[in-house]
């Protein structure tokens, strides 16, 4: 069973039930602002926590890093042990106690989660193409893989990384 995927199942089913048990009193409160990034959402996260998420980050981008030669000199086994890798995760699965995973499922947003367990279906895809030794469909799952990383980043991570942040208007005060 992989857990992050069992992570982003459990908080989507807590979320629906939330919606579901508000929708009794009053309309269902939109899960993020409208229009708005949820720039901060890992900012209610515990340093601890915090500290974990990026070290898995920082072990993604060295897993992607590791890719690309792999990926340009047919390199399958390489490529198929990367992809179970990023698959089953680096530092959030192996080292998250019970306390601190459900800590996670009550402070990420649903959309992050659903991104996050796109993600590792995407790596799925990586490995079954590097299994039937797909050059095409290789390349196919690496730039999906950097959607993937851009498209959160863009959505989530505008604090880390300012340059995805819309132009600020030109009469901020
Ligand atoms: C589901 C969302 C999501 C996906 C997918 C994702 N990231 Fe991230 N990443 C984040 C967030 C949110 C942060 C900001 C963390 C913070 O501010 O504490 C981040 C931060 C980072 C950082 C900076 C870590 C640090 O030390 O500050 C790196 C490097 C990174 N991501 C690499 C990647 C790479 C490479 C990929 C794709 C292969 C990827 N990420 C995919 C959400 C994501």
């Amino acid at each position: 069973m992989k857990l992050r995927s069992v992570v982003a199942a459990t908080l989507l089913v807590a979320a629906v039930a939330t919606a579901q048990g508000s929708h009794e009193h009053h309309p269902p409160a939109p899960q993020e602002p409208m229009g708005s990034a949820p720039v901060g959402a890992l900012a209610a996260l515990p340093p601890e926590l915090r500290e974990l998420f990026r070290l898995e980050m920082a072990a993604l981008q060295g897993a992607m890093l590791e890719l690309l030669p792999a990926v340009i000199a047919g390199d399958w086994g390489t490529i198929g042990r990367i992809a179970g890798e990023i698959r089953s995760g680096f530092v959030l699965s192996r080292r998250l106690t019970e306390a601190q995973r459900e800590e996670l499922h009550r402070v990420l947003p649903p959309s992050f989660l659903e991104r996050d367990g796109d993600f590792h279906r995407l790596a799925d895809g990586l490995e079954a193409a590097a299994r039937g030794r797909s050059p095409e469909l290789t390349s196919f799952y690496v730039y999906r893989l950097v959607e993937g990383c851009v498209g959160c980043h863009s959505r989530f991570a505008q604090e880390r990384f300012p340059a995805f942040a819309p132009p600020a208007p030109a009469h901020a005060h």
